[in-house]
């Protein structure tokens, strides 16, 4: 893995609502992005979009990632969706364990038997990890820890390295949140959660684990995540806007 270049995923949640706009979304963002910058960029649609954008995205560098998937291959498990049924479309990132997820009751053992599947399937996971919110305690580090270590439980050392964890704080999620984390908090929590995952593993391990930030990024906070020295970035509401995940992706592009 190549960790010097930036991973940018864009997570478009229930959006949007027709098949005729995200392709849309996929024909304006190529048109304002290079066709082969060196940030690695993934957009994660809704599933009934993932198998018919396959050809709009061949034209592309975009890559295409899933939003959540279900641990097993098949099975009577209603409403689920697994792997192998994305076979031809080529997934490079799972995003697992999303606050959105977790709020449904998804737990972090369920998590970790996704993570174990995605990373048997030779595909990226994404583990989303973050706390609802702040305390003077600091008692939100031991819960980021919690949900690390169950999260990745049963997931041989050496592969942990494999998984990509998106720091997303959740109360800076959505357009309701009052502000992004800082520069400093992000800078806080990278350093932790490298530390969790050399306790869990070795230094070797936590070093070559990326770590992303997620949770109101737009064009003005990226440098910010940067100097945090974030990995890449998680991008919701923005990467639903051709004009503002491309400038994103064009400024990770350039960066030294
Ligand atoms: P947001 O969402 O960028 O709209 O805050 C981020 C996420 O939930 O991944």
């Amino acid at each position: 893995m190549d960790i010097k270049n930036m991973l940018i995923i864009g997570n478009w949640k229930m959006f949007p609502v027709s098949f005729k706009e995200a392709r849309n979304i996929i024909i304006n963002l190529n048109k304002k992005i290079s066709k082969k910058g060196k940030s690695e960029v993934v957009v994660c649609p809704p599933y009934p979009y993932v198998l018919p954008i396959v050809t709009d995205l061949k034209k592309t560098r975009l890559n295409l990632g899933l939003q959540d998937i279900h641990p097993e291959p098949n099975g009577a498990h209603t409403g689920s969706v697994s792997l192998p049924m994305f076979d031809s479309a080529k997934v490079t990132h799972v995003i697992l364990g999303h606050s959105e997820r977790r709020a449904l009751g998804e737990n972090n053992l369920f998590i970790s038997q996704k993570i174990k599947s995605v990373l048997k399937s030779g595909i990226t996971p994404v583990l989303c990890v973050g706390e609802v919110l702040r305390d003077e305690d600091n008692t939100y580090l031991k819960f980021i820890e919690t949900q690390i270590r169950e999260s990745l439980s049963g997931v041989p050392k050496q592969a942990i390295s494999k998984v990509v964890i998106a720091y997303e704080p959740v109360w800076a999620i959505g357009k309701d949140a009052k502000r992004a984390a800082t520069s400093e908090e992000a800078r806080e929590m990278r350093i932790f959660i490298r530390k969790v995952i050399s306790d869990m593993s070795n230094s070797q391990v936590a070093m070559h684990t990326r770590v992303i930030y997620g949770a109101s990024v737009d064009k003005n906070n990226i440098s910010s995540f940067i100097e945090a020295g974030m990995q890449g970035l998680l991008v919701g509401r923005v990467s639903l806007d051709p004009v503002g995940f491309s400038e994103i992706i064009n400024s990770c592009d350039v960066l030294k």
